[in-house]
């Protein structure tokens, strides 16, 4: 099969690990007899630098008229960037905001779970991480906060600010449609997350959710306040097997959940719309502070190109078989520094190859 695929290798640690996932779809399109074609566009501090601004209108269409998208990470350090003293409108995240909003990107996929191997980096409690946990978060990604209007304005002298919190039945629907799917190939459990002992948006999601449950009797269906998910995410996270929740909760919650798997450097995500196009990204960030110096795991990303063959192109023995090659090599004890525990240390490409040379 021939598919393109656009690129965006973005900033920091980005152009380093997409490589290494470039790397390995190439070996992959060797050994099944696939052609990737690849073209590259420019996202966030880059694109800042070489245009003025974090996405050009000519890049969207190219990443509109691909088969998928690989997105390393786009950002730099808010503290000393120059790109933190443009307007709110022109830095990094706006590109990334702009993007999903025009590919109508509205569920995104984030996975969290302990790979045994690695269960001494989880920063919890033993009794709590033997237990081990498997969970994937579906956050609505286009709407609520995110989207909804904004303003800063001048009022009696005083200056206020005020953000918009919009949800409509339908983005509520499709996106708890998506979650009970997803559950369905899984263990069948859906907490859905929300905040209705406050918010309407909240009280709206929760009815739309327990509609959609009508379709999957054989889904659980747990609701539980935002709070108290962040509170048990710590406290007992083999409980969870999909968390359905909105775009800001997420945003908080699957930062909360990859950190506690101690690897957030393994762990990749997806953002999909109805159809099978999709763009694909580790779900750690652009690590200003290691970038360029070829000591980043690349392996979220690489299996992030995984999810891309398995969601958009497909081709779930390929997808299977980046994701044994994964498995190998960390059983075989190779490790980037993020992860290391006197395991053999390798740097980024050579991680890249270790992989390739499983596959
Ligand atoms: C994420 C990031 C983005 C978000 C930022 C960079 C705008 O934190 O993908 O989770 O908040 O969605
Ligand atoms: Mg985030």
């Amino acid at each position: 099969m021939e598919k393109n695929i656009a690129v965006i290798k973005g900033d920091g640690i980005g152009p380093e690990v997409v490589n290494e996932a470039i790397k390995v779809l190439d070996a992959v399109a060797k050994k099944y007899g696939h052609q990737f074609n690849y073209t590259d566009i420019l996202m966030g501090g880059c694109s800042i630098d070489a245009y003025g601004v974090p996405l050009t209108d000519e890049a969207l269409p190219i990443a509109k008229k691909s088969d998928a998208v690989l997105l390393g990470s786009i950002g730099g350090d808010a503290k000393t960037s120059p790109w933190y003293k443009l307007d709110p409108k022109l830095r990094p995240e706006a590109g990334l905001l702009k993007i999903r909003k025009e590919l109508g990107l509205f569920a995104n996929l984030r996975p969290a779970y302990l790979y045994p191997e690695l269960a001494d980096a989880c920063p919890l409690k033993e009794s709590t991480s033997e237990k081990g946990f498997d969970m994937v978060i579906v956050r609505e990604l286009t709407g609520g906060l995110y989207f909804g209007e904004r303003s800063t304005e001048v009022i009696d002298g005083e200056t206020v600010a005020h953000d918009n919190l919009v949800y409509s039945e339908s983005e509520i629907r499709r996106i708890a449609k998506r979650g009970f799917d997803i559950a369905m190939k899984r263990r069948q459990k859906v907490t859905s997350v929300d905040k209705a002992n406050v918010l309407d948006t909240s009280r709206l999601w929760r009815k739309i959710v327990n509609e959609v449950a009508q379709d999957y009797p054989e889904v659980t269906v747990e609701h539980m306040y935002v709070d108290n998910a962040a509170m048990q995410l710590v406290k007992d996270p083999a409980q969870f097997d999909v968390i359905l929740t909105e775009n800001m909760f997420g945003d908080i919650l699957s930062d909360e959940a990859s950190m506690v798997t101690g690897s957030i450097g393994m762990l990749s995500s997806a953002s999909l719309r109805a159809d099978s196009f999709g763009m694909y990204e580790p779900s750690g960030g652009s690590a200003p502070d290691i970038a360029g110096q070829n000591i980043a795991n690349p392996i979220a990303t690489i299996l992030s190109a995984a999810m891309m063959l398995r969601y958009s192109f497909d081709m779930d023995e390929e997808a299977d078989a980046v994701e044994q090659a994964v498995k190998k090599v960390i059983a075989d004890g190779y490790r980037t520094i993020d992860i290391d525990q006197n395991n053999t240390r390798v740097s980024t490409t050579e991680m890249g190859d270790l992989i390739v040379e499983r596959l």
